[in-house]
């Protein structure tokens, strides 16, 4: 049973062949719209989303399959039933489950009691979706992404994290320009680094903005992640610098833009930059659709090698 809880898990080959798949379904849906006949996935989330839940919902319909929501109420895993029974039930109705939880760890707990595959769609520690959207976003004006210099820019969260492992693996040169004290997490960064080393990536770690002049691209997201409830108020100051505006695009010369968002306008980007001819961030959530339901296909017909 494969499941897809981190990217770290998953070797280049594999990451590869699902950015492939992704843009064929994106090029030719046509061809997938009966791919997931007769096949049905559980989405719980105990975050709020929009574009998580929109694209797998949407996504699935589109290749033919069926959806069923769950959310914070009636996905609350551990409170009601426990996680085991809650993965052992599903997996005698579904062909894979879709989660958004608080803590890794359920996700964890998940997998040894489901017989169908899990994929994580954010939690504390990772966002692999996402990051296999970005990546797509990125291969799409890209040809290779190990020439690729990529800078996120802000705070090291589960973002971050996913970006800089699935980078690693990739082979891309990955800069997180953290300020002190929001700096990515120590054990995430030295598992990137001994991907890297076998991969060739460069991974950088700083908190300085000089660092990152020449990047082909950069990317943000929130300053404060769901479930930590500091008002973005109370961080303004020590992230303001970090912001991405166009002075930033002009100091680094980068061409493109990512943000997963929700984005917050005017704080750690701007509308000129968001709205501006840089910006991918629309194309990087339409991907997300694109590229689960690549993982969808893949990891219900087990056709990974
Ligand atoms: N980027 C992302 O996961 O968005 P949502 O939180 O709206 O799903
Ligand atoms: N880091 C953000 C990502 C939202 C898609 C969060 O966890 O809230």
């Amino acid at each position: 049973m494969q499941h897809l809880l981190s990217m770290k898990d998953y070797s280049k080959e594999q990451i590869e062949q699902l950015l492939a798949l992704a843009m064929e379904i994106k090029a030719h849906p046509a061809k997938y719209a009966e791919a997931l006949k007769g096949k049905s996935v559980v989405t719980l989330f105990e975050k709020p989303s929009l574009r998580t839940r929109v694209t797998f919902d949407i996504g699935i319909n589109k290749l033919g399959g069926h959806a069923v929501y769950l959310d914070s109420q009636n996905g609350a895993m551990g409170k009601r039933e426990t996680v085991q029974d809650f993965a052992a039930n599903l997996s005698r109705w579904c062909d894979a489950i879709v989660a958004r939880v608080f803590d890794h760890q359920t996700l964890v707990e998940m997998t040894k009691y489901a017989t169908v595959p899990v994929i994580n769609s954010l939690c504390n520690l990772y966002h692999p979706c996402q990051a296999l959207a970005d990546y797509m976003t990125i291969a799409e004006h890209h040809d290779d992404l190990s020439k690729v210099h990529l800078a996120y820019v802000g705070d090291g969260n589960n973002v971050t994290n996913s970006l800089l492992l699935t980078g690693a693996i990739l082979g891309t040169t990955v800069t997180a320009v953290c300020p002190r004290g929001h700096n990515v997490d120590a054990q995430i960064l030295k598992e990137a680094e001994a991907l890297a080393a076998v991969s060739g990536a460069k991974i950088r770690v700083t908190d300085s903005l000089d660092d990152i002049e020449g990047v082909d691209v950069i990317y943000t997201d929130t300053w404060v992640s769901m479930g930590d409830n500091t008002p973005l108020e109370q961080v303004k100051a020590v992230f303001m610098p970090y912001q991405v505006n166009q002075a930033l695009l002009d100091k680094t010369g980068a061409k493109q833009v990512l943000h997963c968002q929700p984005a917050h306008r005017e704080w750690e980007i701007t509308s000129e930059v968001m709205d501006g001819p840089a910006s991918l961030i629309l194309d990087q959530a339409e991907n997300r659709m694109h590229v689960q339901n690549a993982v969808l296909l893949t990891l219900i017909n087990r056709d990974i090698h």
